[in-house]
């Protein structure tokens, strides 16, 4: 049976002790490390970039799952290939040539993602589904961790389950914000398959344990 891809976000991590933190949810499952890059104008917060994803292939193998919440994100494309980065996903609402920039993100050997708002329809993606490795559904406004996950979000991931599997399309379809293990299960049973968490793996005492708990819930609907 197909396992639940729990991709920790490390907005949530110590950053002081960011090595330690890292390999403990690797060793409790993770598969994915998700990186949130914030420009302070495409979301109201500023994070980390080049630097930090720099310091994590120090140590790490681990694919990085990058999430652009940045303003004319395609300025970022080649350098994040040339660090190693495995998931290139940014918002169709902050730049224009969509379609030429999942090309360069392919084109340079990373797999291509587009991210959603709460408030942004399906539609904004609908035509470039063959060009897809991956659709992230926004279950909170980004910007920051440790918010609740919008309820409308569970009919969002059925449609967009939906589309995809009409498209005959193998992208992921990953959730992000407010995913716990109070909600992890509704997000799954919905068709959801890869899952950002936060708070809910690095808020926690035992951050390996945290995320067996996630994966377990998915299995439990299973
Ligand atoms: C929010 C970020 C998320 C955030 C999730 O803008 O995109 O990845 O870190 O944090 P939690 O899991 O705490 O909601
Ligand atoms: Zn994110």
């Amino acid at each position: 049976m197909k396992l639940a891809r729990i991709a920790p976000s490390l907005l949530s991590s110590d950053l002081g002790r960011l090595r330690e933190q890292v390999e403990a949810a690797l060793a409790g499952g993770a598969e994915w490390l998700h990186v949130d890059v914030m420009d302070g104008r495409f979301v109201p917060n500023l994070t980390f970039g080049a630097p930090l994803i720099r310091a994590l292939r120090r140590f790490t193998d681990a694919p990085l799952d990058v999430h652009l919440m940045v303003v004319e994100p395609e300025q970022y494309i080649a350098e994040y290939a040339d660090l190693g980065v495995s998931v290139f996903t940014f918002h169709p609402e902050a730049t224009v040539h969509v379609q030429r920039h999942l090309a360069a993100i392919r084109e340079r050997g990373m797999r291509a993602g587009l991210s959603l708002n709460p408030a942004s329809p399906l539609a904004l993606v609908e035509e470039v589904v063959p060009e897809l490795d991956l659709l992230l559904l926004m279950s909170v406004n980004p910007g920051f961790g440790g918010q609740s996950y919008l309820p409308a979000t569970t009919g969002k991931i059925r449609r967009a389950r939906a589309l995809l599997d009409r498209a005959g399309s193998p992208a992921a379809l990953e959730v992000d914000g407010g995913i716990t293990v109070e909600t992890i299960g509704e997000a799954w049973a919905a068709g959801a398959d890869t899952f950002v968490a936060g708070t809910a793996v690095f808020g926690q005492q035992d951050i390996g344990a945290a995320v067996a708990a996630l994966q377990r819930r998915c299995m439990e609907r299973a």
